[in-house]
């Protein structure tokens, strides 16, 4: 067996038994939702439902995938995760920005979104678009002037945040999600690098960046972040088919037109592949010197429930 496929075989092995519900996690995510608003004060927002529609989709609950990776990077060079919330903030604001471009007619047409109505439905897609432009540079705000870090700092949040979202990020990948020319394994793979990989990563950083880590092993986390992302990605494609919209609170069966991995592989390959892809990033935290008992936890107890998503409709 390669070292890749003995670790495919331990993880599925630690899938089926080792999820633990940390108080650690359950205390993040309480703290992480309820920053999960902005403050009439906290800008000059002077329009009231643009202010409604930011906060609609920002209170909405997910699972705060992104944000908790910025904290339990910072748990993981024995930072207190606290002070980094900011930064987890303005992670899962590009994020629910993201999310609301992604649901527009214009784009993957959906009604329903951690279930309630997409932001478009609620308030239509002029206000739609005003709003994931506003929660974008609100993100950046926040971060050009986080009391969590030292200027230096800043500089290097903003700087590394920004590049998740263009040429080199998600907009790049949903761009290529939207064309969808090329049709091989390796071209949807760098689809979900972009669009979903960078995130991650980048959110990874950010977490390196508030413990003022940097260097090798800011990448070694970085890189631990994209493979994640690039797992996030290959199983929630698998979700889409594989479930319906009662379980998952959002729009199902939006990519049968495209050319995914479960197009090309069918649900039970798609799913061997994308542990393997889990089994990578675990990968890349072994030469990592941070402490990732958490960060392990948390990638087996994500991958853990889109799994038993994806199984949800057996009997
Ligand atoms: C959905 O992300 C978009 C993808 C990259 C697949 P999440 O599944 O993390 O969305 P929320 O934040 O939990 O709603
Ligand atoms: C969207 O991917 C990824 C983003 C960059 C937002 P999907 O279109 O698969 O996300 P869902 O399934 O609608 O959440
Ligand atoms: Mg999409
Ligand atoms: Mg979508
Ligand atoms: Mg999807």
């Amino acid at each position: 067996m390669s070292e890749l496929e003995d670790d495919v075989a331990i993880l599925t092995a630690l899938l089926s038994i080792d999820f633990q519900s940390t108080s650690l996690f359950d205390d993040m995510i309480i703290e992480l939702s309820s920053q999960m608003y902005i403050c009439a004060s906290d800008s000059s927002i002077t329009t009231d439902i643009l202010h409604e529609a930011m906060n609609y989709s920002l209170g909405l609950r997910g699972k705060y995938a992104r944000g908790l990776l910025v904290l339990l990077v910072m748990t993981g060079w024995n930072k207190p995760w606290r002070s980094a919330i900011y930064c987890a903030k303005a992670v899962e604001m590009v994020h629910t920005a993201s999310l609301i471009i992604d649901d527009l007619p214009s784009m993957d047409n959906a009604s329903l979104r951690r279930g309630k109505a997409t932001n478009h439905t609620k308030f239509g897609e002029p206000i739609s678009i005003l709003t994931a432009i506003s929660l974008l540079s609100e993100a950046f705000k926040l971060l050009a002037s986080c009391p969590e870090l030292n200027a230096e700092q800043r500089h290097l949040a903003v700087t590394c945040l920004a590049s998740s979202i263009g040429l080199n990020g998600m907009s790049s990948g949903q761009m290529r999600d939207l064309v969808s020319l090329k049709t091989e394994i390796a071209d949807i793979e760098l689809t979900h690098a972009l669009k979903t990989g960078t995130l991650f990563a980048k959110a990874a950083e950010l977490g390196c960046i508030a413990a003022n880590v940097s260097g090798e092993q800011k990448w070694l986390l970085s890189d631990f972040g994209m493979q994640l992302g690039k797992a996030f990605q290959e199983l929630d494609d698998i979700i889409d088919v594989a479930t319906v919209s009662k379980s998952t609170g959002k729009d199902t069966s939006k990519d049968t037109s495209k050319p995914t991995i479960v197009a090309i592989l069918g649900i039970k390959k798609a799913e061997q592949r994308a542990i393997k892809q889990v089994a990578k990033a675990l990968d890349c935290l072994k030469s990592s010197t941070a402490k990732k008992s958490h960060l392990r936890q948390f990638t087996l107890n994500l991958t853990r429930a889109m799994l038993a998503m994806i199984h949800s409709l057996e009997d």
